[in-house]
């Protein structure tokens, strides 16, 4: 294809990493139909919103975003200029036509289990506007996505993202995500093994494993046999000039033994634990249908610790959920002070369509919802900060990955996952090193090069 043939591509992802991750995907599978990226999207041919439905706010804000590309297309067209817009991702999955109906320069919707079908759905709507496809195929997306994914992996840094497991059949009365991205599916070892080596290949030095129940994997090993998290990682880790592994988001039901034992067998598996808990009163979990109670929750991480002493331990919770009383939530701040967590993440209460919450009687007014987020916040925060500020004095090893905001400072991250800054020249991308934390910051540490020790390859001594 010649240059001038060449159009261009501008994607914005909202919402999870695994969005972030099928927006390259996206690219992928358009590169070869002729589409280069853009960052701007006044130049763009093609328009993706690739969209995130997990609260209300995210799946709102979608509407008034393609208003403004709707502007843009009309400026474009006065000028002779086609563009075309594709709404992906969940809003696209739970909306489908309906999102052609509330906004009409809409060209193409597609959920997240249709990306490899882009180029012929892109030819569609150049045809006939108004094509929706959010069918769950047969098919495994990735098989087809993978190829071109790997030509691409130059453009990356020193830290990636691979999707190994997608979907989820848990059914917490909450969430849209069993319906958005469908029953659970892992990909073959053999298949992510080989993405991992071309990501590492082109420079990558940490992966993070994706997934939306990542440690209830089970995709097939080389002996045909399903394979867990643990043992998929164990593979992982003897990819040569691989230094870190994470995964995450798992569910606590799904924390086994053998992934709670290779927290203190395995180096290159990083000391940090997203485990999302929601609530901290049993009432409430059983009405969220998360199988667990609060205390089953407490022991696991009393296991996780035992294995890895100082992991970094982070969560999830919603306030507010439907019939959430003064004593459920004081349960919850009882919860993150007896845990001790070193981020969360906390939401308001939405209620989703098609969820099994969303139809409860027993609502919680916005007021109230608000109050118990900014207490919760205010503790976890206070927490964070502490756990940060632990940090000062001691030695960690930190993979930096690209300059900072001042000249002659590189930014990195420990293996706690906390970014630090430190200065030292940009040969330092991609590289591991000892640093000194001497001060501690709102969002991140400050660090002096110790040039003159060996390296570790753990930050166990510092936890
Ligand atoms: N309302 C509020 N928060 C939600 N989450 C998922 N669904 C909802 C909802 N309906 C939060 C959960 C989940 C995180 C990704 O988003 O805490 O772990
Ligand atoms: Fe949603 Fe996670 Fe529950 Fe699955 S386990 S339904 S993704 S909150």
């Amino acid at each position: 294809m010649t240059g001038k043939d060449r159009k261009r591509l501008f994607v914005k992802s909202y919402g999870c990493q695994m969005n972030a991750y099928d927006a390259l995907r996206m690219a992928d599978a358009l590169a070869p139909e002729g589409y280069d990226e853009t960052t701007v999207i006044e130049e763009a041919d093609l328009v993706i919103l690739n969209t995130c439905h997990i609260r209300e706010r995210a799946s709102e804000k979608i509407f008034s975003e393609l208003g403004k590309v709707r502007d843009i297309k009309l400026v474009r067209a006065a000028a002779g200029q086609a563009t075309m817009i594709a709404v992906a991702g969940c809003v696209a999955q739970a909306e489908g036509s309906e999102i052609l109906r509330r906004q009409k320069a809409v060209d193409l919707v597609v959920g997240p289990q249709n990306y490899h079908r882009l180029p012929q759905l892109v030819a569609q709507a150049r045809l006939k506007p108004g094509v929706v496809d959010t069918e769950f195929p047969a098919e495994d997306k990735f098989d087809h996505l993978a190829p071109a994914a790997r030509a691409r992996t130059r453009e990356r840094g020193v830290t990636a993202f691979v999707t190994v497991q997608e979907g989820c059949d848990k059914f917490c009365t909450f969430c849209v995500v069993p319906f958005t991205r469908g029953s659970e599916t892992s990909r073959p070892v053999a298949k992510i093994a080989g993405e991992v080596a071309a990501l590492v290949d082109a420079g990558v030095r940490e992966v993070t494993l994706l997934g939306q129940n990542v440690n209830a994997y089970h995709g097939q090993g080389a002996n045909g046999a399903a394979q867990t998290l643990a043992q998929l990682i164990e593979h992982l880790a003897r990819i040569e000039g691989l230094a870190r592994i994470r995964y995450m988001t798992s569910h606590p039901n799904d924390m086994s033994e053998d992934l709670i034992a290779l927290h203190a067998d395995c180096a290159k598996l990083m000391p940090f634990l997203h485990l999302p808990v929601q609530s901290g009163s049993d009432r409430v979990l059983r009405a969220m249908n998360r199988r667990h109670t609060r205390q089953a929750y407490i022991d696991i991480i009393a296991r996780v610790r035992a294995a890895r002493p100082g992991i970094a331990v982070s969560s999830d919770f919603i306030v507010g959920f439907p019939g959430e009383s003064d004593e459920d939530f004081a349960a919850t701040l009882d919860l993150v002070r007896a845990v001790g967590f070193a981020s969360t993440y906390s939401f308001k209460y939405s209620p989703r369509p098609g969820t099994a919450a969303a139809s409860l009687a027993t609502q919680v007014s916005e007021a109230v919802m608000r109050e118990r987020l900014a207490r919760l916040q205010e503790l976890a925060e206070a927490q964070r900060q502490a756990w940060q500020r632990g940090f000062v004095g001691q030695n960690v090893d930190v993979l930096f990955e690209r300059a900072g905001r001042m000249p002659g400072q590189m930014v990195g991250k420990t293996a706690h996952l906390l970014q630090v800054q430190a200065d030292g020249p940009a040969a330092l991308a991609g590289t591991l090193q000892r640093l000194r934390i001497t001060a501690a910051s709102t969002n991140s540490l400050h660090g002096t090069l110790l040039p003159n020790l060996p390296q570790t390859r753990t930050t166990e001594a510092a936890a």
